[in-house]
């Protein structure tokens, strides 16, 4: 979703604020701006579409040591530059950018415009900058504090003044301060200012921060109270976070599928059997999450009860008012997350906080919300995923719920054991050649209007998975049932030439998936099997190593390949997906 990066230091601001956009990209937005403060005026250049290769000299701006940047993904209000941030107020002597939304916005708006205030956007984020505008006579810091307090909703939001000085409040939504060698950063995430320091300070919900030519000084929003804040050296290289020899994020984060399950599964193997031993005591676990995260959960499910003879309950984060009654001290919630910033994902976290539950979190971004708000946290340790489409996040999550499932059932050193092994063949799986053949398969399907996919047991969340990766990538309608689910309906879908992919784990599922198949190509369906070994119900087949009940974290793999390819053969751009975001911060 929306992305900011602010900057004020001896660099050329506009150069480092537009620089920094670049590196938001991969959050998906749909328009940018930036303003600036050049000879105690503040100028704005905003546009319609993709940073893409735009120059400093091309903004017009100026010189400047102070700008803020922001790129937007709409929510309220069309896809426009009057809409994009930043917003001025009505004397445009303040630019601010705001990430989240402004639930009451229409009654401030009503409010502000009857005190004569101008609005010439559509934007909840412009109240924003008119209430900050309001209470300026009691000094920014004060103004901003007024002004955060009268927001309800999730927010984050910069505001830099044209007296010098730079302000930004967190309601909810993330910031990090960059600190560099007399220059300062505020950022929504890290990699936006990582080429300059990986020195940070986090932003905490409920405080805000000022940032001066003397350095940054945080405050509580509530008590105005000065806040103490730690410098973190962050251990991410810039390497990490850009495209090296490969073309697209995409493809180069699942190449590193052959690194990050080693990485995923380096676990503290006491922190795990404990954390077993909470889920076997708790009253009821639930495991959240949203999108692929949200399949991740569901397999988690099957491997519980599978391999712990575990009842755990997944539920969909946005779903999980639904369950709330449920929640009691004695529950425990794990929650996935890549970003460890999905709104949905918060919220059911607070429902569980509120009724004294205890929160487990599965992450891959160090310093996330969701990091601060859990009782107990594992690192997935993928790395930084920078392509919408989630992949080595997605295997790493699997493994981890894995490793707890067996861990559960008491057979710890047995689970280790198998993604060991599985880590090995997803290395020796990963190569050219195996590319090559999924590429052909991409060839043969990029025209398709729909690609179906089914899977029974473990395999059928990753069915489902499975369609989120092609969906994104590739706009092809795709869908994922259980095997034995399409003849109760889905079958009447299928005619000649229909693709469908077949998830044939070498599991107690096995013949039941290919009498399934059997029921799709007897139809005309073009069947294509994952599977470790042949059969002759495959049109096409992809191999894949006999994981055991590792087979999700192996079948998946192929599936994300033919992704990435159907969308380049398509000439899409399989990093930043239409309307999609990396994290999704809103309801
Ligand atoms: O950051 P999260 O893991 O919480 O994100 C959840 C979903 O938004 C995410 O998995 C989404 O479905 C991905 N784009 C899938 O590739």
């Amino acid at each position: 979703m929306c992305g900011i990066i602010a900057y004020l230091g001896p660099k050329d601001a506009p150069s480092v604020v537009l620089d920094g956009l670049k590196k938001l990209e991969y959050r998906g937005y749909d328009s940018w701006g930036i303003g600036c403060l050049s000879k105690g005026k503040i100028l704005l250049v905003k546009k319609v579409g993709k940073v893409g290769q735009a120059k400093t000299s091309d903004l017009g701006l100026g010189a400047a040591g102070m700008a803020v940047g922001h790129t937007r993904w709409a929510t309220h209000g069309g896809i426009s530059e009057k809409n994009a941030h930043p917003h001025l107020d009505c004397s445009g002597k303040l630019a601010l950018v705001h990430n989240g939304i402004v639930e009451n916005y229409q009654e401030l708006r009503k409010r502000l415009q009857a005190q004569n205030h101008k609005f010439v956007s559509e934007s909840d984020t412009e109240v924003i900058v008119h209430l900050v505008e309001n209470y300026l006579n009691l000094g920014l810091r004060k103004a901003v504090e007024r002004a955060a307090s009268e927001l309800k909703g999730r927010s984050a939001f910069v505001v830099l003044d044209s007296s010098g000085e730079i302000a930004a409040a967190r309601t909810g939504s993330p910031l990090i301060v960059g600190c560099g060698e007399g220059e300062f950063f505020i950022a929504s995430d890290i990699p936006a200012f990582l080429s300059h320091t990986r020195k940070v300070m986090y932003l905490d919900d409920g405080q805000m921060v000022m940032i001066g030519k003397a350095g940054p000084q945080f405050f509580d929003l509530a008590s105005g109270k000065e806040a103490k804040k730690r410098v973190v050296e962050i251990d991410w290289n810039v390497e990490a976070a850009e495209k090296g020899d490969y073309e697209h994020f995409l493809i180069k984060e699942i190449m590193e599928q052959k690194d990050t399950l080693w990485q995923a599964i380096s676990q503290d193997e006491a922190k795990i059997a404990k954390v077993a031993g909470q889920i076997k005591d708790a009253y009821g676990t639930f495991l959240v999450g949203c999108g692929t995260a949200g399949k991740v959960c569901m397999a988690g499910e099957y491997f519980f009860a599978k391999i712990a003879r575990k009842h755990v309950n997944f539920a969909v984060a946005s779903e999980f008012p639904s369950y709330e009654s449920f929640l009691q001290p004695r529950t425990l919630m794990i929650a996935v997350s890549q970003s460890g910033e999905t709104a949905d994902v918060l919220e059911a976290i607070a429902a569980a906080r509120k009724k004294k539950a205890r929160v487990i979190s599965l992450l891959n971004v160090f310093g996330s919300t969701m990091m601060r708000v859990s009782d107990e946290v594992f690192m997935v340790n993928a790395g930084v995923e920078k392509a919408v489409v989630s992949t080595k996040a997605t295997t790493a999550q699997l493994s981890v719920l894995l490793l707890l499932a067996y861990a559960s059932a008491g057979r710890l050193a047995e689970g280790k054991r198998l993604l060991l092994d599985t880590a090995s063949a997803v290395n020796d799986m990963l190569n050219p050649r195996y590319e090559e053949h999924i590429k052909r398969l991409a060839e043969r399907l990029h025209q398709s209007e729909h690609i179906y996919i089914i899977g029974r047991g473990l395999n059928y969340p990753i069915a489902l998975e499975a369609a989120i990766k092609i969906q994104e990538t590739s706009y092809i309608h795709a869908e994922g049932f259980a095997g034995g689910e399409l003849k109760h309906g889905p079958i009447a879908l299928i005619s000649r030439g229909t693709p469908c992919i077949v998830m044939a784990a070498n599991d107690d599922s096995f013949h039941e998936i290919i009498s399934n198949a059997m029921e799709v190509k007897a139809r005309g369906g073009h069947i294509i099997g994952i599977s470790p070994q042949n059969n002759e119900v495959f049109d096409y087949w992809i191999k894949v190593p006999d994981a055991g009940n590792a087979s999700p974290i192996v079948n998946i793999i192929p599936v994300q390949i033919l992704a990435y390819h159907l969308a380049v053969i398509k000439g899409l751009d399989p990093d930043m997906p239409r309307n999609l975001a990396k994290s999704v911060t809103v309801k």
